[in-house]
């Protein structure tokens, strides 16, 4: 039953009120409000996050200035439509450890607190990446590599202080980012070059031991390419014979009308839980641009000089693409439907256009839509029928 057909059901009973009965109030009967709850309870999704509820949960990350309690606009949007937020930036490593040794927590404890106040659960994002670090964090004083036995020290003494300050009140960690190239192999970063794999192993043990109650997840881009998915699993699989604890993989999911073949993203899906971890996107959004690589990557590191013919919808998307564009989006909730008991959480990379990090990557200064609140923070027609994805079955 939907919305609007329990309104309509409620119209002769609010219409009475007045002419039939005073007894039989609206306000003042105890009856009809169970009933209005009950109703509530059975309809369609009043928000993005029903159409997944209890299981899996639906997030979106959020930067400093949304969680900071002055932007009313993101707060009504987020009670409604999700559970639980990732801050965006905040609780990386360059932010929350700048000099060895001091942290910096303000912001990320806004975030704790903003979430614990909307009653959102909180995603910690990222223990361990390549960047987005502090300089000093893979360098001795002379600028020369660390020795194994440092960064190690290193990589647990972030770990330890970050997750014993969060312990309880971050429901799960993506304790290693992005640790895997598109072919299969390891990333050749600094964390690599100084540890080889044992890095991943070192971090999850780190953060389990900090809160053994917390979820504990690895993430990474492009995890539709064969070989990089082959590569995760194989992963997964080495540290659960290891005994260590890992409960999720985050596929990003930055990804465009074109890539990547939906049925390559499904047969992910279809691989990680095989490997005996719940799946999770994590980094949700649908670029409707022109791509310098050709297909969707989502490496930092890497940028393209503007031009013009590369950002062609600065006056407003086409009728042709935004209708691309929805059908994008409910095809991808089509399968997370299907496959929702694989999946354990779907995050927004951001609430609105306006926000995304999209209008500045790879390529400075463009303008996307890859999301589903436009720049006014108005949200796009597609919302709507994801909500109503929940009566399709
Ligand atoms: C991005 C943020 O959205 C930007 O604001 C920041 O400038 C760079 O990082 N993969 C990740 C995220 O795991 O942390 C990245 O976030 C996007 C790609």
């Amino acid at each position: 039953m939907n919305v609007r057909k329990s309104s309509s059901f409620f119209a002769p009973l609010l219409r009475g009120r007045a002419g039939v009965s005073e007894a039989f109030s609206f306000s003042t009967s105890p009856f009809l409000i169970l009933l209005l709850f009950a109703l509530s309870l059975s309809a369609s999704a009043q928000g993005l996050r029903d159409v997944f509820a209890p299981d899996v949960l639906v997030g979106v990350a959020l930067n400093q200035w949304q969680t900071n309690g002055q932007d009313g606009r993101t707060t009504a949007i987020v009670r409604r439509h999700f559970n639980c937020i990732t801050p965006e930036n905040v609780m990386k490593s360059g932010p929350l450890q700048p000099v060895e040794g001091q942290f910096n927590f303000r912001q990320a404890d806004e975030v704790v607190e903003y979430a614990e106040a909307n009653g959102q659960q909180v995603i910690g994002h990222c223990l361990v990446w390549h960047s987005q670090a502090p300089s000093w964090f893979f360098k001795d004083d002379a600028g020369k590599p660390v020795s194994a036995e440092v960064l190690r020290e290193r990589i647990r003494r972030h770990i330890t202080t970050v997750v014993s300050r969060y312990r309880g009140r971050v429901h799960g960690w993506d304790v290693v980012n992005e640790a895997i190239e598109d072919d299969g192999s390891f990333r050749r970063s600094p964390l690599y070059n100084i540890l080889g794999e044992d890095f991943i192993e070192v971090a999850f043990r780190a953060a389990h031991e900090a809160d053994p109650d917390a979820e504990l997840y690895y993430n990474d881009y492009s995890m539709s390419l064969p070989r990089k998915r082959e590569a995760v699993c194989r992963l997964v699989r080495r540290l659960k014979e290891r005994g260590v604890r890992i409960d999720a993989v985050g596929m990003q999911s930055h990804l465009s009308l074109h890539h990547p073949d939906l049925r390559e993203y499904e047969t992910t899906m279809d691989s990680l839980a095989a490997a005996g971890v719940k799946v999770m996107v994590t980094e949700l959004d649908v670029s409707v641009l022109p791509s310098p690589w050709g297909f969707n990557g989502a490496d930092v590191a890497q940028n393209f000089d503007y031009q013009k013919a590369m950002n062609p919808y600065t006056e407003g998307l086409p009728d042709s693409i935004s209708a691309r564009f929805e059908q994008r989006y409910l095809d991808l909730f089509r399968i997370y439907r299907r496959h929702r008991n694989q999946l354990s959480r779907i995050t927004f990379w951001g609430l609105s256009d306006a926000q995304s990090w999209l209008n500045g990557f790879p390529i400075k200064g463009r303008t996307d839509y890859p999301l589903l609140w436009d720049r006014d923070y108005q949200a796009k027609p597609v919302l709507q029928r994801i909500m109503q994805l929940k009566d399709e079955d």
